[in-house]
């Protein structure tokens, strides 16, 4: 991590979109502080985030968080330089609450506010840990909300989707089939070490959208509705026939089904768009095997690999602030102060 540069605009980054309160600080490309309150436990006896529940928790925890991260940082709020904040895609309510008070903040300071894409400051998080992006960089987006494949020019001004999943995003296929394995919410950790005790091959689950005809209509699109569906029948089948279920098993053939198709498609579209760095981000990025297998295929393909750290993997205010950071570093147009929250805003439109 480089030394910070007082010189450098300090940024506070505000992340709301979906069931994390975040709440980041970076000067540059420095990061000061990273303090994250989840209302994850509140959701989990719904097995899914519940929307009104997640925007009451981050009602609650924003002033804790703020007040934490800037302790964590040694920053005043009134050192703040600019506000960037998640304005989408995510979920409105919660997005509401974000925008909210970031708007807030940046009249009360005098200071630009910068509403920023979740899925670009996905991509962005990566310079805090790595170091500058290289234009052209891949990005593979793999949440528990989005599954997309991003070619970045630029990650303050060109980011074009070449692909994204057409039903189930990569996160809540583990989810769901975290369920039907009986295990707890969210899913992916879970799957994840049962599945290190499991066969990867055992059970041939299907690979969506890879045959021929898919491959032509949607080359780097995911589905992942159909594996989920046949992971539950093979269950069914097991359960029906009074044989035990082998959990660890079934939890390591489904991975495998994800994590292949997802490194697949990502280095096919490296190759073809001739790009040399591949970057995985997103909740799912904290995957074993994933990480795994992208790292084989990217050496056999001599694609270079970059991971964030999983805690600034999943939904944070760091990777929000950094986005935030480039958008000033970079002379860019703040938002104006009725900027909204967007709920589907698509992945193009980096910053607004
Ligand atoms: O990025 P994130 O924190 O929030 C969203 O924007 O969704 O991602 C959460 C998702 C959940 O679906 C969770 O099950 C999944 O990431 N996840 C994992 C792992 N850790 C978290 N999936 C697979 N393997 C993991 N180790
Ligand atoms: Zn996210």
């Amino acid at each position: 991590m480089s030394r910070p540069n007082e010189h450098e605009p300090l940024v506070l980054g505000l992340e709301t979109s979906c069931d994390e309160t975040g709440v980041g600080l970076v000067r540059g490309s420095t990061l000061l502080a990273d303090a994250v309150a989840s209302s994850v436990e509140a959701h989990a006896r719904f097995g899914g985030v519940v929307p009104e529940v997640a925007s009451r928790a981050h009602l609650e925890a924003m002033v804790p968080t703020i007040d934490r991260a800037c302790a964590d940082a040694g920053v005043r709020l009134r050192d703040v330089d600019a506000v960037a904040v998640t304005s989408g895609p995510g979920l409105a309510g919660a997005l509401l609450v974000g925008v909210a008070a970031a708007k807030a903040l940046a009249l009360g300071l005098g200071v630009p506010l910068y509403g920023v894409n979740h899925l670009g400051a996905h991509v962005a998080v990566d310079v805090l840990e790595h170091g500058p992006l290289p234009d052209p960089t891949m990005g593979l987006l793999v949440s528990g909300g989005h599954s997309n494949l991003l070619l970045v020019e630029d990650v303050t001004s060109d980011i074009r989707s070449l692909g994204a999943t057409i039903d189930d995003a990569a996160g809540e296929a583990f989810d769901k089939v975290a369920r039907v394995l009986g295990l707890p919410f969210p899913g992916g950790p879970h799957v994840d070490r049962a599945a290190r005790e499991g066969g990867q091959v055992v059970i041939d689950f299907p690979r969506g959208l890879t045959s021929g005809r898919d491959m032509e209509r949607h080359r780097f699109d995911f589905s992942f509705s159909g594996l989920k569906t046949a992971v539950a029948r093979w269950v069914q089948a097991r359960e029906q026939s009074g044989e035990p279920v082998p959990v660890a098993d079934v939890a390591a053939s489904f991975q495998e089904a994800v994590v292949d198709v997802l490194t697949r498609k990502a280095l096919l579209a490296c190759r073809e768009h001739g790009v040399a760095d591949l970057l995985i981000g997103g909740g799912v990025a904290a995957n074993s095997r994933l990480r795994a297998l992208a790292q084989e295929r990217c050496e056999a393909a001599g694609v270079r690999l970059r991971v964030p750290r999983p805690a600034l993997c999943t939904d944070n205010g760091a990777m929000v602030a950094a986005l935030g950071s480039h958008l000033v570093l970079a002379g860019r147009e703040p938002s104006p102060l009725d900027l909204s929250a967007d709920s589907s805003l698509p992945v193009e439109q980096v910053s607004g």
